[in-house]
């Protein structure tokens, strides 16, 4: 794939905030075929320290919301400054993605990039917790680190250089993700399928001297790679 849009932003501050492999190619692959107009108002839902909610703004011309749990959204709003952008098109917000602060069918779409797999894999997650605030017929486009095939009965020691059984347990594969996502109801799953930009995305944070890039490097580098894909699940709210 071209990343026309991402490659526009490889640079040190860029770098330098994000948390895994790299989110704009993962987010440029997901939107690719989903038509969100232009003003569209967007929930980037667990931002992180909001490199893709800028990225949409600028990219897309949506009006974003960048929630999220761990990062400080004081630290976001001086980035988003920083980048050029101002509070009439991108809102950072504290907030957790089981008790999200917003009125029902407010969000024509949520992008959830590298962050769905810490909340999301409770069966009941997706349609009490998520769908209520997204408008019907609008989208919820997510990309999540996954496994080839769910491996956790017999962890190949290669991912452990890295990742305790733990951590490991937030990783699945597709299947694992269809029988979670089937369960919500008044929802039109369009699509769950391995990203093509996954050896991309990983290679581009592996170079990174984030300290967590550098301890992924352990297993990467020993081949864990082969177990590992990202997964895009594409949903339309009825
Ligand atoms: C690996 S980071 C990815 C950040 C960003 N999307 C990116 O790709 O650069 C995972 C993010 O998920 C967020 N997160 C985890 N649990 C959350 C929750 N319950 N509610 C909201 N965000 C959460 C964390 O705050 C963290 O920023």
């Amino acid at each position: 794939m071209n990343y026309i849009k991402s490659k526009n932003y490889d640079t040190e501050i860029v770098r330098q905030k994000i948390m895994g492999p790299n989110p704009l190619k993962l987010t440029e692959e997901l939107l690719k075929d989903i038509d969100i107009p232009k003003g569209s108002t967007v929930m980037d839902l667990g931002s992180g320290q909001g490199v893709t909610s800028v990225f949409l703004v600028k990219e897309y011309g949506f009006r974003v919301f960048a929630a999220d749990l761990w990062s400080d959204p004081s630290e976001n709003m001086r980035f988003f400054e920083q980048m050029g952008l101002s509070a009439e098109n991108i809102i950072p917000i504290h907030a957790d993605a089981t008790a999200l602060p917003f009125a029902e069918e407010f969000f024509d779409a949520v992008v959830c990039i590298d962050a769905y797999n810490f909340f999301g894999r409770d069966k009941e997650y997706l349609g009490k917790h998520l769908l209520p605030f997204v408008k019907h017929g609008g989208y919820i486009c997510i990309a999540v680190p996954g496994m080839k095939k769910d491996c956790h009965a017999d962890i190949p020691p290669e991912l452990l250089l890295s990742w305790t059984p733990e951590q490991l347990d937030y990783i699945h594969d597709i299947r694992y993700w269809t029988d979670i996502i089937s369960a919500a109801s008044g929802i039109e799953i369009l699509s769950i399928h391995e990203m093509e930009s996954n050896e991309e995305a990983w290679n581009d944070w592996l170079s990174c001297d984030n300290p967590y890039a550098i301890e992924d490097r352990k297993s990467m580098e020993a081949g864990a790679g082969k177990y590992m894909n990202f997964i895009a699940i594409l949903i339309r709210r009825r």
